[in-house]
């Protein structure tokens, strides 16, 4: 009688530390990725520049807000020609057309794109961090 009780209370313990756990993890991995979205979009907007490239400009030069990385004309040229140089950026928000997340990281982190060549000039070739490069996919994705 007294083990079974003991039983009881053993389980409910057991289970009670069970749900605390993952009530404990929830907030935490939507916060992580609240983070991670946060940080991919200071790598984009304040450090890689990406809209410079990607995002149409008004005629005093201002990025139009409601076409954020949805692909722009390039609208400068070099001053000795470069071969391949591509007058076009693509629509990147929300990832580019047939991409997922582990073709955008690996573009990031190698420059090398789904096909394993990389992007013609003027596009850099990024070579991030692993996690900066899942910061601007999230971000990236956040954009859909
Ligand atoms: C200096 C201009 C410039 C900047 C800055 C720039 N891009 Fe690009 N990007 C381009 C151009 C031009 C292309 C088209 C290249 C091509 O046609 O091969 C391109 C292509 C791409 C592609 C498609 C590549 C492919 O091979 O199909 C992705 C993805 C991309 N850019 C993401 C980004 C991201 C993310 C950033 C910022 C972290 C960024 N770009 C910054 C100019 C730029």
């Amino acid at each position: 009688m007294i083990s079974r009780m003991f039983r009881g209370d053993f389980l409910f313990a057991i289970t009670l530390l069970f749900l605390s756990a993952i009530v404990a993890a929830l907030p935490r991995s939507q916060t992580d990725h609240r983070q991670l979205i946060a940080r991919g979009k200071y790598l984009v907007e304040r450090v890689a520049m990406c809209g410079d490239c990607h995002t149409p400009m008004n005629h005093k030069g201002e990025p139009v807000a409601n076409r954020w990385l949805r692909g722009s004309v390039i609208g400068f040229k070099p001053i000795h020609p470069i071969p391949d140089w591509a007058d076009k950026a693509p629509d990147i928000a929300g990832l580019p057309k047939g991409w997922g997340p582990a073709e955008m990281e690996r573009f990031l982190e190698t420059g090398l794109n789904p096909k394993g060549h990389h992007a013609d000039p003027p596009m850099p070739a990024y070579r991030l961090s692993v996690g900066d490069a899942r910061s601007v996919t999230a971000y990236l994705l956040s954009l859909k």
